[in-house]
C-alpha cells in the first residue's frame, strides 16, 4: 500500500524525519497500521497539501498534553484491542491518570513522563521485545533519562539519586548480572503506569509481594506495631528502597553495622534479643565450617565422605531459615532453626572425625603387617640362606 508519508519524511531534516528502519520495525506498522493511524491524513496522495489536509483528518503537530489521550484512543478501547491481541490490557491510561506523572500532566505540567517518553514515538516495540525500552533490563535506564538528570528535575526538589542506588543494589545485581527477571527494577515496584502493583496499598508494601516469609514474620514481630506507631515503612526501614544490599550478621549484634542500635540500647529486650540472635547465627555458621574442614581433610585422604558432605549442606539451609527467621524478631524462632542446624553440623563433623579415625587406623593396620611381612620375607631368605649353607656344605662333604 502507497505510504506518501513515510517516502517523503524520509527525505525531511529533522525534527520532521522519520528514519524508515526504525518506522518499519515499529508493533503498529508490524500489525497494519499506518501513519495515518496516529496522525490522520491520506498517505495515498502525493502532493503534501492534499496528504496532509485536515479535511482529511490532519491533526498536525500532537503536543506531549495531547499524547496519552491520542495513544488512549486505541489502547483503552478493549473490543478493539482485543480484535488484535484478546491478551493485552487495556487500562494503561486509567492507570497512568492515577500516576504523579498523570496527575502533574493534567494539571499543565509536561515535563512529567508521557506515553512516548517510555515507549519511544516511532520505533515502539512489544514489552516482550528485549530491545524494547520498557523491556525489564532497559527500564531503569528509561526512568533515569529525567530522573537522574538534577538539572531537570531540579524544580521538584526530588532527590536524582535512585538510579545510581538502584545500580548499586542486589537487585539489579540479579537483574542485569544474572538475567534473573523475578528481581524487581523501577517499575515492578512502582508500577508500570503508576498505580502500584496488583495487592499493594502502597510502594512501601510492595516488598512483600516477593518476599512472603520475612513479611509474614515481621506482621507477628513486635516491630509491627511498633513502626506502625511510629509512622515507619516495614522493611525498607531497615533495608532501604532503592540502594538495597547484600544483609550479613553484622546487621544484627551490637557491632558499627548494627541496625538494631539505631533504635534501642543496651539493657532493653531489642538489644539483647540482636545480640542473642547473632551469637546463635555465628555459632551454626562455625559450626558448620569447622565441620567442612574436618570433612575436607578426610576426602583429601582418599577417604568416602560423600554422604555426609551432601548432609551439610541441609545445615546450610537450616542457616539460611535462621536468617529468614530474625524477622520474627523473637529469639526463640531463630533457635529452633540453629537447633537442627547444629545437630545435623555435628553429625557430619563425626562422621568426617570417624573417617579420619579408621583411615589412621588402616595405616597402622598397613603397617603393621608391612613389619610382619617384611619379617617372614627377611625369615624366609634367612631360611633358604641356611638351606642353601646347608646343601652347600652337604655337596663339599661328598
Ligand atoms: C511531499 C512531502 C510530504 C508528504 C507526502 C507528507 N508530508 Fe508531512 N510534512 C512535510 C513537510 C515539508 C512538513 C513541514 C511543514 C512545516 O514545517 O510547516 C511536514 C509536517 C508534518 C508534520 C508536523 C506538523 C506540525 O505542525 O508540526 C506531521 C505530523 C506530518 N508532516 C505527518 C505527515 C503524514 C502523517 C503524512 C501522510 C498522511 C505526511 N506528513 C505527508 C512533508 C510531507
Ligand atoms: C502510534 C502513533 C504514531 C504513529 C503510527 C506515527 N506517529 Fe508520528 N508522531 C506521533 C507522536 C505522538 C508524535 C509527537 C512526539 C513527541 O512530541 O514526542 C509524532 C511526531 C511526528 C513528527 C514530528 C512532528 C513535530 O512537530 O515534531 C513527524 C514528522 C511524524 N510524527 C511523522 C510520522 C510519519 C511519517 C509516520 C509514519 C511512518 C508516523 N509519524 C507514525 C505518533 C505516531
Ligand atoms: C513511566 C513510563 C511509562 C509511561 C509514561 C507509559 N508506559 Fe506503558 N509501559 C511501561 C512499562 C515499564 C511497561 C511494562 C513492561 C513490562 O510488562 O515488563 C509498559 C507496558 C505497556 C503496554 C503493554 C501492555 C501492558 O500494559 O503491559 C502498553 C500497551 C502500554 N504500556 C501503553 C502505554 C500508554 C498508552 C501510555 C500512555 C497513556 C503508557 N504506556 C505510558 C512504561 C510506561
Ligand atoms: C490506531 C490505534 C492505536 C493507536 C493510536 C496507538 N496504538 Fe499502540 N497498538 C495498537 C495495536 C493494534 C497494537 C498491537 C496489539 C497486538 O497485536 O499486540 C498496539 C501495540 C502497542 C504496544 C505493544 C504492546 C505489547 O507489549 O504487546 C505498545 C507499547 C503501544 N502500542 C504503545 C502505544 C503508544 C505509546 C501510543 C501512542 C503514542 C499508541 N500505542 C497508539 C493500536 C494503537
Ligand atoms: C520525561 C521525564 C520522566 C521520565 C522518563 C520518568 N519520569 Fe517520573 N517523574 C518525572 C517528573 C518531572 C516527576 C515530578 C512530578 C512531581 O513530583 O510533581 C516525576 C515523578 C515521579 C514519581 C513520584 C515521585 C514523588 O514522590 O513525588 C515517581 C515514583 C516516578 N516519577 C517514577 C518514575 C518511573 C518508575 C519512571 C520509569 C518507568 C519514570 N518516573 C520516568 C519525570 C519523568
Ligand atoms: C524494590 C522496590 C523499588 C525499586 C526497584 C525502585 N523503587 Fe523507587 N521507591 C521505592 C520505595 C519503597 C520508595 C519510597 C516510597 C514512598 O516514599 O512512598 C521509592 C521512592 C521513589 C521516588 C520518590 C523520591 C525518593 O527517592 O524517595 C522516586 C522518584 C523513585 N522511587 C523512582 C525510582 C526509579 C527511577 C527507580 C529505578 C531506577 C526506582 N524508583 C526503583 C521502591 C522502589
Ligand atoms: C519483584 C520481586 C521483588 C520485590 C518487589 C522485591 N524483591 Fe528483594 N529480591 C528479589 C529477588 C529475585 C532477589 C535476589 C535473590 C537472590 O539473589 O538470591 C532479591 C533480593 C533481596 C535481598 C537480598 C537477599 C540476599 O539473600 O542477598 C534483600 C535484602 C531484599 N531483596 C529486600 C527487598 C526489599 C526491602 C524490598 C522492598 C523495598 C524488595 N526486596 C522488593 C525480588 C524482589
Ligand atoms: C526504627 C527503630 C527500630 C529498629 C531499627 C529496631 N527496632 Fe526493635 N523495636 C523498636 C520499637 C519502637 C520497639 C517497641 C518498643 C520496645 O519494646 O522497645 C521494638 C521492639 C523490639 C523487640 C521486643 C522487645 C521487648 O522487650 O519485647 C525486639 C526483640 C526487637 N525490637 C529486636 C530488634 C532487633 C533484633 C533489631 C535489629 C535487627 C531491631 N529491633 C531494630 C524499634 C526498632
Ligand atoms: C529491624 C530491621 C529489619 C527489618 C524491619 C527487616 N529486616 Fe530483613 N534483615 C535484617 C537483618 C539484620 C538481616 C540480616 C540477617 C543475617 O544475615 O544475619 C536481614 C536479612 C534480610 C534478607 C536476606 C536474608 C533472608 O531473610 O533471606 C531479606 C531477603 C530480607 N531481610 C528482607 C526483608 C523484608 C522483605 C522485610 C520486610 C517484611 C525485612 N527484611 C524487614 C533486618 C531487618
Amino acid at each position: 500500500m502507497k505510504n506518501s508519508c513515510l517516502e517523503c519524511h524520509t527525505l525531511l531534516p529533522p525534527p520532521m524525519n522519520v528514519d524508515p528502519e526504525q518506522a518499519n520495525q515499529d508493533i503498529h506498522t508490524q500489525k497494519g497500521l499506518s501513519c495515518s493511524s496516529c496522525h490522520g491524513g491520506d498517505p495515498s496522495q502525493d502532493d503534501p497539501l492534499r496528504a496532509m489536509d485536515p479535511a482529511k483528518g490532519f491533526r498536525g503537530k500532537i503536543t506531549r498534553q495531547q499524547i496519552p489521550k491520542l495513544c488512549a484512543q486505541c489502547h483503552s478501547d478493549a473490543a478493539y484491542i482485543r480484535g488484535f491481541n484478546p491478551s493485552l490490557r487495556t487500562d494503561q491510561y486509567s492507570q497512568y491518570l492515577t500516576s504523579r506523572h498523570g496527575q502533574r500532566l493534567s494539571q499543565g505540567d509536561t515535563r512529567v513522563a508521557v506515553c512516548t517518553d517510555c515507549h519511544g514515538v516511532h520505533g515502539i516495540r512489544p514489552a516482550t521485545d528485549t530491545r524494547s525500552t520498557v523491556h525489564p533490563l532497559h527500564v531503569a535506564e528509561t526512568c533515569a533519562r529525567c530522573h537522574a538528570d538534577p538539572e531537570y528535575m531540579k524544580a521538584y526538589g526530588l532527590p536524582t539519586s535512585q538510579f545510581d542506588d538502584y545500580r548499586n543494589s542486589v537487585h539489579h545485581r540479579a537483574l542485569a548480572e544474572r538475567g534473573d527477571l523475578s528481581a524487581p527494577t523501577c517499575s515492578t515496584c512502582h508500577g508500570n503506569h503508576g498505580a502500584a502493583p496488583p495487592g499493594v496499598a502502597a510502594v512501601e508494601f510492595v516488598c512483600a509481594t516477593c518476599h512472603v516469609f520475612q513479611a509474614q514474620l515481621f506482621d507477628g514481630s513486635p516491630h509491627k506495631a511498633a513502626f506502625a506507631v511510629m509512622g515507619l515503612p516495614a522493611c525498607v526501614t531497615c533495608h532501604g528502597n532503592h540502594r538495597i544490599t547484600e544483609p550479613n550478621d553484622t546487621m544484627l549484634g551490637t557491632g558499627p553495622e548494627s541496625l538494631c542500635l539505631r533504635c534501642h540500647t543496651e539493657g532493653d529486650g531489642g538489644y539483647q534479643a540482636a545480640e542473642q540472635m547473632q551469637e546463635q547465627l555465628l555459632g551454626l555458621a562455625r559450626a558448620i565450617e569447622q565441620a567442612q574442614q574436618v570433612l575436607d581433610r578426610a576426602e583429601q585422604t582418599g577417604m568416602e565422605v560423600g554422604q555426609p558432605k551432601l548432609e551439610l549442606g541441609q545445615a546450610r539451609d537450616a542457616l539460611t531459615k535462621a536468617r529468614v527467621a530474625i524477622h520474627g524478631f523473637q529469639p526463640d524462632r531463630v533457635l529452633a532453626e540453629v537447633q537442627t542446624g547444629l545437630e545435623v553440623a555435628r553429625a557430619a563433623q563425626q562422621a568426617g572425625t570417624k573417617a579420619l579415625e579408621e583411615y589412621d587406623f588402616r595405616r597402622l593396620g598397613l603397617a603393621i603387617s608391612l613389619v610382619l611381612i617384611l619379617s617372614v620375607v627377611i625369615g624366609l631368605r634367612l631360611y633358604l640362606k641356611q638351606l642353601e649353607a646347608n646343601s652347600q656344605k652337604r655337596s663339599n662333604a661328598s
